[in-house]
């Protein structure tokens, strides 16, 4: 189906082009958001694909609440757990690192990593809002991250996937774990996105719209899939697997916000691409029309299934 709070497609960085920044985060109430640049382009000219301006960070930010209790349990089953020096790569917002930061506890720190210093900034608002203390933020390219020591744990959720060769890069930053230290990635399986009993005509087409916008960017729908053949092609023992997915028969839940903001985030792309044209998606009206129809069926609706894959280094 579609492939809903989709991933990043990381930009073709020139090697060695990576400038290290490395700040604690911490209380910035007389800094507000930094004003972001705005604009949506394809994967094709080696770009997010999501765009990048402030209604991509607040879709990040519905995706972020929507998926932050599956999150952590998938990184708790993959053996994250108190002490432990965690780094997580395409940080973003930092959704996962907050996840991560409460795990690993006051005992364990968190490096956030991302290549973009507008997300960093955001991320280190919402850090220093939550009164996070033990994660850092770092601004490098993947995989291309100095550190000054091992990690016990790599984590990495709809990032992977994006890398231009995410094999190549498993394999190099399993040289900055511990022996025995976890490697886990997280995507979604946007294909998998439903809703019951039977499939609501208007959630069925903002799903179908949001699909072929991502095949049109040339993102994969089933990206939570492909995780197991790229840590097995990485050279990893064999990994463990886990998937989870919100899901809500409430209209005001989060799950028909996620699919409306993702829909208006890629609204440019799917207007190129010949998809659909603004009218057709009206999205100004579209979260009130999504609602009533679940409500009026009295139906449920399942988000993305958010795969979890993770070895041992
Ligand atoms: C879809 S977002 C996911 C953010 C976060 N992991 C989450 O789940 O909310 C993908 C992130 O990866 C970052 N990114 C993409 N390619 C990257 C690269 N090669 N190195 C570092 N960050 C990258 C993007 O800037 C973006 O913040």
């Amino acid at each position: 189906m579609h492939e809903v709070g989709s991933p990043g497609i990381p930009g073709r960085l020139a090697a060695g082009a990576f400038r290290l920044r490395r700040t604690k985060f911490r209380t910035t109430s007389s800094r507000g958001l930094r004003p972001q640049r705005d604009h949506t382009v394809s994967s094709e000219s080696g770009t997010y694909i999501m765009g990048r301006n402030s209604r991509e960070t607040h879709r990040l930010g519905v995706q972020g609440k929507l998926y932050a209790t599956h999150t952590r349990h998938l990184l708790a089953q993959a053996g994250i757990e108190p002490g432990m020096r965690v780094l997580d790569i395409g940080c973003g917002g930092g959704d996962v690192a907050l996840e991560v930061a409460r795990l690993v506890g006051p005992t364990g720190s968190v490096i956030g990593v991302d290549s973009d210093a507008d997300l960093l900034a955001v991320a280190e608002q919402r850090m220093a809002a939550e009164v996070v203390h033990n994660v850092v933020s770092q601004q490098a390219t993947v995989p291309r991250i100095p550190l000054d020591g091992p990690v016990d744990a790599i984590v990495g959720r709809l990032i992977l996937i994006h890398l231009p060769d995410p094999v190549a890069a498993v394999r190099e930053m399993r040289t900055l774990v511990r022996p025995g230290g976890i490697m886990a990635f997280q995507d979604l399986n946007t294909y998998r996105a439903h809703s019951v009993p039977a499939a609501i005509p208007l959630v069925t087409q903002s799903l179908a719209w949001v699909s072929a916008a991502l095949r049109a960017g040339g993102c994969s729908v089933a990206a939570g899939d492909e995780l197991f053949t790229i840590l097995r092609a990485a050279g990893l023992p064999m990994p463990a697997l886990a998937a989870s997915s919100p899901a809500s028969g409430d209209p005001d839940s989060l799950v028909l916000e996620h699919i409306t903001e993702s829909v208006i985030t890629l609204l440019p792309l799917i207007e190129r691409a010949g998809i659909a044209t603004r009218a057709n998606v009206d999205p100004d009206t579209l979260l009130a029309r999504l609602r009533a129809e679940v409500q009026d069926a009295g139906a449920a609706v399942y988000s993305p299934e958010l795969v979890s894959a993770w070895a041992r280094a």
